[in-house]
């Protein structure tokens, strides 16, 4: 799957965004090494604070899968209801789930801004510095 697929199916999967509280809807691609690709969207809650971003439905999903190799990760968010235009960076909570089963030097994560171009940047250079499971294997 070319870079532009994973942004267009990220595209895709903001359809299923449930954000009624921000309005605001993201979705994800999530390349895995094998080539399947999971989508992701933000799932907003009432009481607010348990609500999960699309980067992270995606990553569970493949997860729960049996997937641990991972390429790169396609976002793209904004206002519900309007096309992508501005570029939607991953939340710091969502590194760090990237970092527990990522090669930050490597994986790589595309930041759409339409379904033609995409910012990209490696997990390390948005998370650098970051602690990661090999910390607590001494
Ligand atoms: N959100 C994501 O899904 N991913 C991000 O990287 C940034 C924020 C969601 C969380 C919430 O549902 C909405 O966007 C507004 O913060």
């Amino acid at each position: 799957m070319s870079d532009l697929e994973l942004v267009r199916a990220a595209i895709a999967a903001r359809e299923h965004s449930y954000s009624p509280y921000s309005n605001f809807a993201v979705g994800a691609a999530l390349l895995c090494a094998d080539g399947t690709v999971y989508g992701g969207c933000n799932i907003e809650n009432a009481a607010y604070s348990p609500g999960n971003c699309a980067e992270r439905t995606a990553f569970f999903r493949a997860i729960f899968d049996g997937h641990r190799d991972f390429d790169a990760i396609a976002v793209v968010g904004g206002p519900a209801g309007e096309p992508v235009g501005e570029l939607c960076a991953p939340c710091g909570v969502c590194r760090q789930v990237m970092r527990e089963f990522c090669d930050p030097a490597t994986f790589r994560v595309l930041m759409g801004t339409g379904p033609d171009d995409f910012v990209e940047a490696t997990l390390e250079e948005l998370l650098p510095h970051g602690f990661g499971p090999e910390n607590l294997n001494r």
